[in-house]
């Protein structure tokens, strides 16, 4: 068949350039002399060619199955078009033009990644900038376009930001996952983006780490449940329908379970680490959720940085390879992690050459294409990556994308973008905060506070920042605790929900003396509110070997104490914290986590509109001698708040 098309399009081509020779014979010399006028009767033109392979390939035939179009794209590309497929560039790295000339497989925005200006219409344009250069390659090949959208597109100023997984994970909630998935498909989607970067699969053993709050729990079937729910979320039943998207589950694998002081990164302690278990161990504790995620439907997944008893999973041929897509039977691709393959080897051809045959389809390079794609190139003229490895990566990525229907939809359409930050996402995160919850303690019947209470004194930075609401991954890859995007603080949903009659006064130092009561003294607030917690981090920054609270937010609500009758602690935190000398301080703790832009979900419970329905996904240990969860789990008191505590009233 092959043959025959190519013969019919010579003919084609001669047709078309005897025609076109016969046009530049008559055309008008440039010396003006008198058109000659026509002696012949025209050619008879040229049928309208028979649709043949060339004119309407199999590949870009929505109606062909998958490993068809697959088989008939891979057959068609060069070398260097199959290496360029296997090429993921981070966006401040390269031009759109750069995309075409190298056929580049995927771009992504990093944590911060951001167009100059942050809103959806310049984040349209950036994506289809790249993806218009794909599509002017010579077999069209469309980019798949990646980013960390974690708790929502957190990369998106105006987006609705959930509560982070530490948080949904106390929900216990596998439906409000997937909803939440799917809510975070469609503002995605608006963008044009169809990859994201999620979920975080990690069955954390040591809360040290600052990943903590990317996951649900210490416990694998908590994990396994609702990341499985959320991934359905992203992904719906069907790839190729506009608002789902692609979910990566990472960091493959055991990313949550590496040892205090192992890691070989930066400064960091435990994150990147190495993880010292058994095989068994591995299988029990860390493989469960990303068995569920493959037989959920997942396509992409996520290489850890960490090692496995002191080798790299980047280069863990046979847990990427044997283990994954082999006894798993995962068919979509592997990426890398930011810059993961260079811990490999100090030398990158080496690097490159043992992740490649490890399983790494697509590398998160992220910044020189050239460089990566050379040294591809090198390995396969040399033969130490087979082209048989190549055309695995390649085929795995293309199925991908065609799954992703990115061939017939490579851009959003502009009446999207409406769904970005939408009030039925709002509600939604407000549901998903409220259901976050977990009353720790709960004395002097502090809690529900009535609405119509005459005075209430609101303390704490936090209490009016967005920023230390959302946490990491927000806006920027570390987070900012400042006022970085639309949403509802803890103090604004506070004066929101109050009665008319009620006075809330704030302030961030928590000094209120000059608040006089009648008699022109300071007065007494029935009811004082403290937010104490963590100021935002992402990763290894967020690694601490001591997770007590902070001097300065003990001096904090010692300082409200006696200002009030009823003192309510909020704590926002990627993590449970060392409070147990602190508790006799107030009547009431809550633990918040990292709520995201919808506060008002927290005024919702404080103020009984709503019960307390959250329950610990994480022991909460009484000193940092029961952290990692071996030893609380080793020791003879137990932790101060055990995994599935959470009082209702
Ligand atoms: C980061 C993280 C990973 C993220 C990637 C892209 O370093 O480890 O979770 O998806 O880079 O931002």
């Amino acid at each position: 068949m092959k043959k025959i098309t190519h013969f019919l399009s010579l003919i084609l081509m001669l047709m078309i350039l005897s025609a076109c020779a016969s046009k530049t014979s008559t055309a008008t010399p440039l010396t003006n002399t008198p058109e000659p006028t026509l002696t012949h009767t025209p050619e008879p033109v040229a049928p309208t060619p028979e649709p043949t392979l060339e004119t309407h390939p199999i590949y870009l035939d929505p109606e062909a199955p998958v490993e068809a179009r697959v088989e008939d794209l891979l057959a068609r590309m060069t070398l260097e078009e199959k290496l360029g497929q296997m090429t993921l560039i981070e966006k401040n790295s390269v031009q759109p033009k750069g995309v075409t000339e190298y056929f580049l497989g995927g771009i992504l925005s990093g944590g911060g990644g951001s167009p100059e200006s942050n809103n959806v219409s310049h984040w349209v344009e950036m994506v289809n900038s790249f993806q218009q250069a794909a599509l002017e390659t010579r077999l069209k090949i469309p980019i798949i376009y990646g980013v960390d959208a974690v708790h929502g597109h957190g990369n998106l100023k105006g987006a609705t930001i959930f509560p982070h997984n530490v948080g949904l994970g106390a929900t216990h909630d596998a439906d409000l996952l997937t909803r939440i998935g799917q809510a975070t498909a469609e503002e995605m989607a608006a963008t044009g983006i169809w990859w994201n970067y999620a979920p975080v699969l990690a069955v954390v053993q040591d809360i040290r780490w600052g990943r903590t709050y990317e996951a649900y729990s210490e416990n694998t079937e908590v994990v396994t449940t609702l990341g499985t729910a959320y991934l359905q979320g992203l992904q719906g039943t069907s790839l190729a329908e506009p608002f789902t998207v692609l979910a990566t589950p990472k960091h493959f694998i055991g990313d949550g379970g590496t040892t205090w002081g192992t890691s070989t990164t930066n400064n960091y302690q435990i994150d990147q680490g190495d993880m010292q278990v058994d095989e068994t161990t591995l299988r029990t504790l860390f493989l469960p959720p990303y068995q569920a995620a493959v037989d959920a439907g997942a396509m992409s997944l996520m290489a850890s940085y960490s090692s496995w008893n002191g080798t790299k999973m980047h280069a863990q041929g046979p847990l990427l390879t044997d283990l994954f897509k082999g006894e798993l039977g995962f068919q979509g691709f592997v990426v890398s992690d930011w810059a993961g393959i260079d811990q490999i080897d100090a030398d990158f051809y080496t690097s490159v050459v043992i992740s490649i045959n490890a399983g790494v389809d697509m590398n998160m390079v992220p910044y020189d294409h050239v460089m990566f794609i050379n040294a591809l190139t090198k390995a396969v003229e040399q033969g130490d990556i087979s082209l048989a490895r190549i055309d695995d990566a390649v085929r795995r990525i293309l199925r991908t994308k065609f799954m992703l229907g990115l061939f017939e939809r490579p851009f959003p359409d502009p009446a999207w973008e409406s769904l970005v930050g939408s009030a039925d996402h709002r509600v939604l995160g407000q549901e998903a905060v409220r259901k976050s919850l977990v009353l720790l303690q709960n004395e002097n019947a502090a809690l529900p506070i009535a609405k119509d209470t005459p005075l209430i004194f609101i303390a704490g930075e936090y209490a009016d920042n967005i920023g230390a609401q959302c946490g990491g991954w927000t806006i920027e890859w570390q987070g900012v605790a400042a006022n970085i995007t639309p949403g509802t603080t803890i103090l604004e949903a506070f004066e929101a929900t109050v009665s008319a009659g009620t006075t809330v006064q704030y302030n961030r130092f928590g000094r209120f003396e000059n608040v006089l009561d009648e008699n022109n003294q300071p007065a007494i607030a029935e009811v004082g509110i403290v937010v104490v917690g963590e100021a935002p981090y992402a990763e290894g920054q967020g690694d601490r070997a001591d997770l007590a609270l902070s001097e300065k937010d003990i001096a904090l609500i010692t300082q409200v104490r006696p200002q009030v009758n009823k003192l309510v602690v909020i704590l926002l935190s990627g993590r449970p914290l060392i409070i147990t000398e602190q508790l006799p301080l107030a009547d009431a703790w809550v633990a918040a986590w990292l709520p995201g832009t919808e506060g008002q979900g927290i005024a919702d419970v404080l103020f009984g509109d709503y019960p307390f329905t959250g329950k610990l996904a994480f022991s909460w240990p009484r000193s940092m001698e029961q952290v990692p969860l071996s030893a609380l789990q080793a020791s003879a008191e137990g932790a101060l708040f055990p995994f599935g505590f959470g009082l209702e009233e």
